[in-house]
């Protein structure tokens, strides 16, 4: 029962985290293309602010109850097939990402808003893309392995 419900917190937090960049990055962005600069940095703005708050809340139960499953399911690393260790991996590097973006770019970006300088807060806007992207990617790619070893393939 506990190892189900953590199981089900575990997909959640994979696909709150991982939809959500899919759709920033494939749908809101391009779609904001059609407001002018200013208005576009805005919307940017309050769309990644609220979806940043969730990635606080997603990444930790997602790491949490990952490492609740491996010990619990797997009794640690040694009771583990690839697609957790290649999990455990990109976990690890897409936490360091986030973390990084936040407080590097994310911070650039609302002080550049903040005080009006646009040249400034486009270009750590690009950053935090580039980012995103890199996030998107691995998470993706997380999601495919760890369903295709599942079944020990
Ligand atoms: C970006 C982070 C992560 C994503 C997107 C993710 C995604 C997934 C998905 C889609 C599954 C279902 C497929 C399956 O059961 O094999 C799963 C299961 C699982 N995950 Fe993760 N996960 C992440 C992080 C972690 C971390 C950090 C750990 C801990 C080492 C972990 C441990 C597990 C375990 C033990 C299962 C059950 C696997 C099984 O029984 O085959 N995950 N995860």
């Amino acid at each position: 029962m506990l190892g189900k419900l953590l199981y089900v917190l575990h997909l959640l937090g994979a696909v709150l985290w991982v939809g959500g960049m899919a759709f920033a990055l494939l749908a809101l962005r391009p779609a904001l293309a059609a407001l002018e600069p200013p208005q576009r940095l805005l919307v940017h703005e309050g769309a990644l602010r609220r979806f940043f708050l969730i990635v606080w809340h997603a990444m930790p139960v997602l790491l949490l109850t990952g490492y609740a499953l491996l010990f619990g399911w797997y009794g640690g690393f040694a009771g583990a097939g690839w697609h957790i260790h290649a999990m455990h991996l990109t976990a690890i590097i897409m936490a360091g990402v986030f973390v990084a973006l936040f407080t590097g770019p994310w911070k650039e970006f609302r002080a550049a808003q903040a005080a009006g300088d646009r040249p400034k807060a486009a270009t750590a806007m690009d950053r935090i893309r580039q980012l995103v992207a890199m996030n998107l990617g691995l998470g993706l790619l997380t999601v495919a392995a760890s369903a295709w070893g599942r079944f020990g393939g």
